[in-house]
């Protein structure tokens, strides 16, 4: 059984005309087996998006090879669902016609839209979107407004709604709550929490914040650079036990502290207190 995904020795160089190339990722491996939440830590620039666009298919790397179930699928396909950091919704589309819009554009087409059958399908997946929308906390009315009468809190919702429709075995996040208020960002993690333990989705989530990540992962893997010349590669990659975690979903004080300690080491370099007096902890 080949892995869910797995990234080879992975290298990306970046040409940028009038620059010499930057190579921003080198020697990078990583395994991820179905089910994992790996939350993906490391410094701004580091690499934690080109990966993410590596698995996506959006992006080829330029050396070694990134395989999903043992095959280079170098193209996004419904397999991989992406909710990136700026919510990208159709400004023209309302709620419910931005999250059916996936599924009916690759069952029908643009113009597979006048085949019988059609109508029928529609009415199915709007049923299936209304079901998605309540799961997000959000209204029956709201799935009728256009993304601009929506707070952006409302929009990542439907973003994710637009994502998980396609029950996408692998979901990749890039700081999707980082625009959020701390209440809705709560929220938005504990809803997370449970789609993941409900659906058995494998993650991917690119956060800064390491209470988050401590929260959410079940593994979390911390990107970056061993000198200030060299490319980035992963430098922690560890396992959160869930036998570890209270009442609360956070490890215990000890996990919490060892794990902390330790993604700071890599990554962060002192500025810990700053994220935890953030996220109130
Ligand atoms: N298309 C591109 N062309 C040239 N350089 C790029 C391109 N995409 C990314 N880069 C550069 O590659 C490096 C890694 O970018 P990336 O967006 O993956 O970092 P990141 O870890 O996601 O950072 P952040 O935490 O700020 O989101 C950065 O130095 C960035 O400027
Ligand atoms: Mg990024």
């Amino acid at each position: 059984m080949p892995e869910l995904i797995q990234l080879e020795n992975v290298g990306v160089i970046y040409n940028v005309h009038g620059h010499a190339p930057k190579q921003v990722l080198q020697g990078l491996n990583l395994t991820i087996q179905p089910g994992e939440f790996v939350a993906v830590c490391g410094q701004t620039g580091c690499g934690k998006s080109t990966m993410l666009r590596l698995i996506l298919g959006a992006e080829r790397p330029s050396s070694g090879r990134v395989l999903i179930e043992g095959c280079e699928r170098p193209r996004p396909d419904r397999h991989r669902g992406y909710v990136p950091q700026k919510y990208s919704l159709f400004p023209d589309k309302t709620v419910l016609d931005n999250i059916t819009f996936g599924p009916e554009t690759e069952e029908f087409g643009l113009i597979g839209r006048l085949r019988p059958g059609f109508r029928r399908r529609r009415e199915e997946l709007r049923e299936k979107a209304f079901g998605y929308l309540r799961q997000m906390g959000l209204q029956q009315s709201d799935a009728h407004k256009y993304p601009d009468q929506l707070s952006g809190g409302m929009q990542q919702r439907v973003a994710i709604a637009q994502a998980l429709i396609m029950r996408p075995a692998i979901l990749l996040m890039d700081e999707a709550f980082s625009a959020l208020d701390p209440g809705t960002r709560a929220d938005m993690q504990r809803l997370v929490r449970t789609l993941w333990q409900e659906t058995g989705t494998t993650f991917l989530f690119v956060t800064h914040n390491i209470p988050e990540a401590v929260y959410l992962g079940s593994r979390i893997v911390v990107l970056g650079k061993d000198s200030p010349e060299s490319s980035s590669r992963v430098l922690v990659d560890m396992e959160v036990p869930e036998s570890a975690r209270t009442a609360s979903g956070y490890p215990n004080r000890e996990e919490l502290e060892r794990l902390t300690r330790v993604i700071e080491d890599a990554a962060l370099g002192g500025r810990l207190e700053l994220e935890m007096a953030e996220f109130g902890g």
